[in-house]
């Protein structure tokens, strides 16, 4: 279990919450089939990076940045330490061009919010078909003193809140208010843990199909994404 390289380490510190090892392995997991590309935002010791070396398969890609020159001494053979600011959309281009696309991306870097969101808006498109972008300690996005604050709209948890709605807008009842969004077409799902988000990379070209069984006959139908002013067939037999 990847919690047992806690009892494996040297004098390169590591930093990570106790309950983020469970979600690590739920949403990593399906990553140790065979070789990957990894990005990790933050370094700080160095601790993490062994940690992920062991963890995915041999032959993985695996990169860590971090705003601070010092980290490129904790460089292990067979990782790539590059710095740079998290929040710097060119950075992070050319490292994508370099060492890009990433299947999984975990952002433990400022855990300003802003940053944060920075960094997703411009790794999002270096992320594989399929890929995995989580960010944690996201309570930073209940922290003022971070560019958080309970409902601040600037939030990385308000942020990711708002992925809902786009995830959704396929289905919009309301065209000027709520427009389609294009990136529905790839965002397949966003999944909140305490203080941790892990949005999924799905592209689904067509839009979303009902499916409607009868007698074995299986037909498909896409009519339900069109229709406008629904309301439902149980009203006035539910009590509304
Ligand atoms: C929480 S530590 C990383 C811990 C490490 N991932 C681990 O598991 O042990 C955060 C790191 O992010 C770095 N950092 C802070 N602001 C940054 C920025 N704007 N861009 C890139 N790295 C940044 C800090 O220098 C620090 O080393």
């Amino acid at each position: 279990m990847l919690i047992d390289h806690l009892k494996k380490t040297d004098d390169r510190a590591i930093t990570k919450w106790h309950h983020y090892f469970q979600v690590y392995e739920r949403e990593m997991g399906r990553f140790l089939k065979k070789p990957i590309s990894f990005l990790e935002i933050g370094i700080f010791k160095g601790g993490s990076i062994p940690m992920w070396k062991d963890y995915f398969p041999d032959g993985s890609r695996l990169t860590f940045i971090d705003i601070d020159p010092a980290c490129k001494a904790f460089e292990i053979e067979g990782t790539n330490v590059r710095i740079g600011n998290q929040a710097d959309p060119e950075f992070l281009t050319s490292l994508a061009e370099e060492l890009g696309p990433f299947d999984v991306v975990l952002d433990d870097g400022s855990h300003v919010c802003a940053h944060q969101i920075a960094s997703f808006e411009s790794l999002w498109q270096h992320l594989t078909n399929g890929g995995l972008y989580m960010v944690e300690d996201c309570h930073t996005s209940y922290w003022p003193g971070f560019g958080g604050g309970y409902r601040n709209e600037a939030s990385f948890i308000e942020y990711s809140k708002r992925l809902i709605d786009t995830m959704h807008s396929w289905y919009t009842d309301q065209d000027a208010l709520f427009p389609f969004q294009d990136m529905a077409r790839e965002l397949n799902s966003v999944r909140f843990y305490d203080s941790i988000v892990a949005i999924e990379k799905l592209e689904q070209k067509e839009p979303p199909t009902s499916l409607v069984s009868k007698n074995g006959n299986v037909e498909a139908s896409r009519r339900a994404l069109q229709v406008r002013g629904r309301t439902s067939v149980f009203a006035g037999k539910d009590g509304s």
